[in-house]
């Protein structure tokens, strides 16, 4: 008699747990919105966290900006980065600006400890990398230099 008790008991318990409706279709995206937001994540990069709001690049490049940021690469960058696409330890420049947004990689550059707390992106770069890109007191106009650089080193004429 008692089993029966308890079974009758936990089966209320179970059904107290299952949702009482089906969840609401609208609460999904549809296909169709899935589409168009992968397309905006595309055409539309995510900008990141920070001051830097809306850069304008120039054709051609900008020939003094590349060279003082050549310069600050090798003086605060280049013992994590290289050049190349191969990560030591940080990732690789290679390829950088044309995966990432100039605003982000700006962003990134002179408000790194928000980025990393806030930005997906960021943090996704940090699990891979498992250690944190240390400050490194960027001005805005510094890191525009190191952006031009960067995009030399991309083959951008
Ligand atoms: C002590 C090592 C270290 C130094 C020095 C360093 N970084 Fe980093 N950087 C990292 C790591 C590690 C990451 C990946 C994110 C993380 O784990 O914090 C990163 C990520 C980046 C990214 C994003 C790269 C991508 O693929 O999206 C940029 C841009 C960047 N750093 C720029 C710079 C610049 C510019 C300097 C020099 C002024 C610099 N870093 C100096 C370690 C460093």
């Amino acid at each position: 008699m008692n089993k029966i008790i308890v079974f009758f008991f936990s089966i209320s318990v179970f059904s107290a747990c299952a949702p009482d409706k089906p969840k609401n279709a609208e609460e999904f995206p549809t296909p169709e919105q899935q589409k168009t937001a992968l397309k905006e994540a595309i055409t539309n990069p995510t900008k990141g966290l920070g001051a830097v709001k809306n850069v304008t690049l120039h054709h051609p490049i900008e020939q003094d900006r590349v060279t003082r940021g050549l310069a600050i690469y090798e003086m605060k960058c280049s013992a994590c980065h290289k050049l190349t696409d191969q990560r030591i330890v940080g990732p690789g420049w290679q390829g950088v600006t044309k995966k990432r947004a100039p605003e982000w990689i700006m962003n990134m550059i002179t408000n790194t400890d928000v980025m990393l707390e806030k930005d997906p992106e960021a943090q996704k770069l940090l699990e891979l990398c498992l250690m944190r890109m240390p400050n490194q007191n960027m001005a805005i106009g510094d890191a525009r230099d190191v952006l031009e650089f960067m995009r030399k080193n991309d083959g951008e004429k």
